[in-house]
């Protein structure tokens, strides 16, 4: 539709430093390509916190369920880590996740030519890397019940989580995997731990038979968790898409991150299911956190909420075209050797925040001719 209506939550630390690298390329977008969208800006985290008392004003919640996209920058930090843990920053983000029932996160790794060298593995190892990470986000761990930490007789404090899958939880973000699956190299590695865990056992199952189902043209394949893990860094270019748990895909996707050279590179998308018309509630933000150790100094790299922005034009507004540009923009000012500090590269023109968005625009406007 014309009206293409983003919330907008910066939240904490570099969160609003990033954002508004993004800020920029939403006002080139309307200056030009006439692309227009109306964007409403609000609170999350701690910022909201300070404000509201909550890290997820009602306000936000049903705000954030009426747009066609949610862009968050990120969420926590130090000022609001001995709160009580309902109270706490991160709550904010799992109760946008868990309310929209955004169920499916897609976290892609690609590594770009110019990164090669960047990563701490051999550049054999990554070049060409393209690996798509689809973690179920409103499950498991993260979400279930009993929870909590209690005092027993004896004096002694139990903390308490429970991983808890049912079959339709795992049914639809493995038919996402298959899905995207046929998109890209037609192979879906699904990764658990069903050698100790009954919920392992569940998802091994329910994946493999809605595979010879409905998705038998799709080359799927089980592995643990750990062997995972492991695979990642001897060989990633074995995997095109992998289907995890939320707390193993977590995990893997922050290891999957160093893949590409840096935390600072990867992008998300956040989906709920699709509506009639086939339009789905969608949340987008970086893999990385609020990044306090580095908040305030203007050295964040913005590109993977750059990145995650580009995901939203193409999954929630139909404007491929407009996410290929800047993809390759992203490309081209990697090219020209200009890194943010978190890419390990020696020999590089180190530059700000503000310096890498210049660039990035200026890569645009080369590329729209
Ligand atoms: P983090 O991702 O914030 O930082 C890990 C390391 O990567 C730090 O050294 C940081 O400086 C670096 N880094 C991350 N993003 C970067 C970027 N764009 N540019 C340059 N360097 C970057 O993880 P953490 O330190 O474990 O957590 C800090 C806070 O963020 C915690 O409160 C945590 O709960 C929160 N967190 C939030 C999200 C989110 O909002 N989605 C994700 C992860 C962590
Ligand atoms: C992420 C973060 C979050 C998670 C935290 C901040 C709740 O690590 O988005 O990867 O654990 O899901
Ligand atoms: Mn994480």
């Amino acid at each position: 539709s014309a009206n293409r209506s983003l919330l907008i939550l910066p939240g904490d630390g570099i969160g609003p430093e990033v954002m508004a690298q993004v800020g920029r390329v939403i006002d080139w977008m309307e200056r030009r390509r006439g692309v227009r969208f109306e964007v409403t800006e609000d609170l999350v985290g701690g910022a909201a916190i300070d404000k509201h008392g909550t890290p997820l004003h009602d306000d936000t919640m049903a705000a954030a369920q009426e747009v066609d996209a949610v862009l968050l920058g990120a969420v926590g930090g130090p000022k609001w880590d001995e709160l009580p843990f309902e109270q706490k920053p991160e709550r904010g983000l799992l109760r946008l996740r868990k309310e929209m029932d955004l169920f499916a996160n897609l976290r892609p790794a690609l590594c770009f030519d110019a990164l090669v060298e960047a990563s701490t593995l051999k550049p054999e190892i990554v070049s060409g890397l393209d690996i798509m990470i689809v973690r179920e986000l409103t499950g498991g761990v993260y979400f279930g019940e009993p929870r909590g930490v209690e005092t027993l007789p004896d004096g002694q404090e139990r903390g308490i989580n429970t991983q808890v899958y049912t079959t339709s939880e795992i049914e639809r973000v493995a038919a996402v995997a298959f899905e995207l699956a046929r998109k890209r190299q037609n192979r879906v590695t699904s990764c658990e731990k069903a050698n100790v865990m009954e919920s392992g056992v569940l998802w091994r199952r329910v994946v493999q038979k809605l595979h010879d189902a409905d998705f038998a043209d799709v080359e799927l394949s089980h592995m643990y968790a750990d062997n995972a893990a492991m695979q990642l860094v001897r060989n990633p270019k074995q995997f095109d898409v992998i289907v995890t748990d939320n707390l193993f895909g977590d995990i893997l996707s922050d290891e999957a991150a160093m893949l590409t050279g840096s935390l600072g590179m990867l992008p998300s998308a956040s989906l709920g299911a699709a509506d009639a018309t086939g339009r789905r509630k969608a949340l987008f933000e970086p893999v990385h956190g609020s990044a306090p150790d580095i908040a305030g100094k203007r050295v964040a790299n913005p590109l993977a909420t750059i990145l995650s922005f580009a995901m939203a034009l193409r999954y929630s507004f139909d404007l491929g075209e407009e996410a290929d540009l800047m993809e390759a923009a992203v490309q081209k000012v990697l090219a020209t050797g200009m890194r943010t500090a978190d890419i390990m590269q020696a020999g590089k023109a180190k530059v700000s925040t503000d310096v890498m968005g210049d660039s990035l625009l200026m890569e645009m406007d080369k590329l729209d001719g």
